[in-house]
């Protein structure tokens, strides 16, 4: 039985439910095991993927309106290098370019987003549709189509339309609810005809915590303690509205699938024979996948969120819960909205428990889980700060997720590593290194008897970062973003994937070790090409500077700054004269 259902004695029902749902998963079992050689179930999806505002630019083109990142990203210090998905990767003018990209890779599947803004520019349906939008999203889905590529595409990947924010404050306010149904009730009668996958919300638990918790994220509010769940509470009331009018209104004509894309860190017990860390580590996982997934497999939240929300929130003084509750009848509308989940994994934490005495101000999110993160300093890190390569962590994540929510169909919606902007390598061993483990991860958990149905690597171009600008690069496809164009480059690891999809997996020592043989000595032609255009456009950059203002300023500098090193040249040869003639007489 799981440790948090020993918690939960006053919840009857809640404890059944853990009873049935999660006594399967041992967190005491901890087999990392050896690389496993074989293949995939036959039609198992292989994909790639990116998202609206962090690959298409044109964000105030042919009647687009502002979402709340064209906002953020506009305002100084928000961003890395005060960088913006203005332009991004131009890919609303490379439709074609892009899908030769995956017809290379010979990709099964390609997930996007659609810009909320881009088709209801003020997010309100009634206000105004544009035609051009719907237009640039119908020729995408139908030269994917035309190229054997099935569409995954999410509705909401965090470009919330600025006028909702700006009149209603966003996901902290429960009319989202509406107009993200008319906007999905849209995108069902527009495309719905060709579009048999849909993802209602991207990573949710980054847009209620990072958005309106901390802050870092669009639009930018530090509601600790509240503004998280409030935001989580309406965003899962909307995904349950969206589910039901597909159901009703569009499955039997379209029959197509409805799913919701959670992201989840493995939390691993620093000490597995420790009770506390355990449970510690479960609670990671339940507020971080489990505050989404639970209500809707299950009806509601986590017991162990309820009762660590619910008991801080008195020892502060309050007279209810900062987790909102759902009402009976909300519990059963929202249980069972899944058709298939999509699941965004990228690293494990080890976890171990941690007071954290509640105070009137310091209360958020974090501190009410009591416990603290901690990373193995030998885990390896190529790019972003937070992101560890633990492939074991995978595999336990998707049994985790087969034992709690009964097995459910699983796409893997977003894996992957990244490395530093300033990386100009092609060759990225260590991304192959990536893919190959965490892949292979995933392989074992399909013979654990999970349903994983497809992956999908992130991403298929280096794009926007949010906060991080366009300082890490996800890319299988390097992008040169100092050039205007634009242009992809091929990393080694395109060559790595295509053979991992063309062979279904792994099927022996030899090859696969071949295959990244073959892609290292590959990636060296593109390297070249790379460098080649670096030094043209490094030419052309030193060559405009000579016309920009800041060239005056370099002057300056030169003015002043070679005199002097002269002049202290001089005279320091001088000095050394004198003593040499001085030791010499
Ligand atoms: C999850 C987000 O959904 C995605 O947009 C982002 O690129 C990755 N994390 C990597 O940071």
């Amino acid at each position: 039985m799981q440790p948090r259902c020993a918690v939960s004695v006053c919840h009857v029902f809640m404890l059944v439910l853990c009873l049935s749902a999660a006594e399967d998963f041992d967190w005491t079992k901890n087999n990392h095991g050896s690389f496993y050689y074989g293949t995939f179930p036959a039609g198992f999806s292989w994909g790639a993927g990116g998202s609206a505002y962090q690959t298409e630019g044109a964000w105030d083109k042919d009647g687009k309106g502002l979402s709340i990142w064209d906002v953020f990203s506009h305002k100084k210090g928000k961003i890395q290098l005060n960088d913006t998905g203005d332009s991004s990767c131009e890919g609303y003018y490379k439709i074609k370019d892009d899908i030769s990209l995956m017809k290379d890779l010979r990709l099964n599947h390609y997930r996007f987003s659609i810009a909320w803004p881009r088709i209801i520019p003020t997010g309100v349906k009634s206000d105004h549709v544009n035609e051009k939008g719907i237009q640039y999203y119908d020729e995408l889905i139908d030269h994917l189509l035309e190229s054997n590529i099935t569409p995954i595409v999410t509705l909401y990947h965090w470009d919330l339309p600025q006028v909702l924010q700006e009149k209603y404050g966003g996901w902290q306010n429960i009319s989202m609810v509406n107009h993200f149904n008319d906007f999905a009730n849209l995108c069902f009668e527009k495309f719905g005809d060709r579009v048999k996958h849909w993802i209602t919300f991207n990573n949710p638990w980054s847009v209620a915590v990072e958005g309106y918790e901390t802050g870092e994220h669009a639009p930018g509010m530090r509601l600790r303690g509240n503004g998280a769940y409030r935001a989580a509470h309406h965003i899962i009331k909307a995904h349950a509205k969206v589910w039901h009018t597909y159901d009703t209104q569009w499955r039997e004509k379209q029959k197509g699938l409805v799913g919701i894309s959670l992201s989840g860190d493995w939390g691993e017990p620093v000490d597995i024979s420790n009770q506390k860390d355990i449970e510690a580590a479960e609670r990671y996982v339940q507020f971080y996948l489990g505050w989404f997934a639970t209500p809707i497999f299950h009806g509601d939240y986590p017991q162990v969120m309820k009762d660590f929300v619910g008991r801080k929130s008195v020892q502060q003084g309050l007279g209810t819960s900062r987790l909102p509750t759902f009402s009976p009848q909300e519990k059963s509308y929202i249980k069972g909205t899944c058709d298939f989940l999509g699941i965004g994994h990228f690293t494990t934490r080890y976890i171990t428990h941690r007071n954290d005495p509640p105070g009137r101000s310091s209360n958020s999110y974090f501190t009410d889980r009591d416990l603290a993160e901690l990373v193995d300093p030998r885990w390896p890190d190529p790019g972003s700060e937070w992101l560890y390569s633990v492939p074991w962590g995978f595999r336990r994540l998707l049994n985790f997720v087969k034992t709690q929510y009964g097995n459910p169909n699983i796409y893997v919606t977003e894996n992957g590593v990244s490395e530093k902007m300033m990386c100009t390598e092609l060759c990225d061993e260590w991304r192959i290194q990536y893919y190959k483990d965490y892949i292979n991860e995933m392989l074992k958990a399909i013979r654990d008897g999970v349903n994983v149905k497809g992956y999908t690597a992130w991403s298929l171009l280096d794009k926007f970062e949010w906060d991080e600008g366009y300082s890490e690069r996800f890319g299988l496809y390097y992008v040169d973003f100092r050039n205007k164009n634009k242009p992809r480059y091929p990393k080694a690891s395109v060559q790595f994937y295509k053979r991992v999809i063309s062979s279904n997996g792994f099927p022996n020592q030899r090859e696969v070790e071949n295959w990244k043989r073959k892609a290292v000595e590959m990636c060296s032609s593109s390297n070249q090409l790379l460098a080649a255009e670096e030094q043209r456009s490094t030419a052309a950059n030193i060559l405009r500077l000579i016309h920009d203002p800041l060239t005056s300023h370099m002057e300056m500098v030169t003015e002043i700054v070679v005199p002097t090193v002269c002049t202290l040249s001089i005279l320091i040869s001088a000095v050394l004269l004198m003593f040499l003639l001085r030791r010499k007489n």
